[in-house]
């Protein structure tokens, strides 16, 4: 995947962004799905009064693409605050392994921006099923 094509999701995940709702934390994320065929799928994080129930971007968009018929994920983009370090949570990178280990990974950071694979990010994931 070029790095420019990258550069399109990333921008993706930034307008997603913009409509994170994200009342408590105040921390405003934007996923960005490449499901193949030029579709990206998008997400936010949704969060909620009842604070343990709230969604994260990638998760958000996971589910969003399989709602949507797509089950082949090649890239995902996340885009957080300024200035944070956005690398997927721990049960978000459970749940990308789920599709696709090898899926590359971009995400925001102080300096910029960070490419790396769901396997890197989370090396012998669970998944003794499929
Ligand atoms: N969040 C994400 O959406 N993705 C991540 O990978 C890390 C955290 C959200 C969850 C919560 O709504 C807010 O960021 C602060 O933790």
């Amino acid at each position: 995947m070029s790095s420019a094509e990258l550069d399109d999701l990333l921008s993706a995940a930034h307008d997603a962004r913009a409509r994170a709702y994200a009342p408590y934390s105040n921390f405003r994320v934007g996923a960005a799905l490449d499901v193949g065929d030029g579709h990206v799928i998008l997400g936010t994080n949704v969060e909620n009064a009842s604070y343990g129930l709230g969604i994260c971007a990638e998760r958000a968009a996971i589910a969003a693409a399989i709602t949507a018929g797509f089950r082949t994920f090649h890239a995902i983009a996340v885009a957080g605050n300024e200035g944070a370090l956005t690398s997927p949570c721990g049960a978000c990178r459970q749940v990308l392994a789920e599709f696709n280990p090898e899926m590359i990974v971009v995400y925001t950071t102080p300096d910029g921006v960070a490419r790396t694979t769901v396997a890197e990010l989370l090396p012998h994931h669970f998944g003794p099923f499929v």
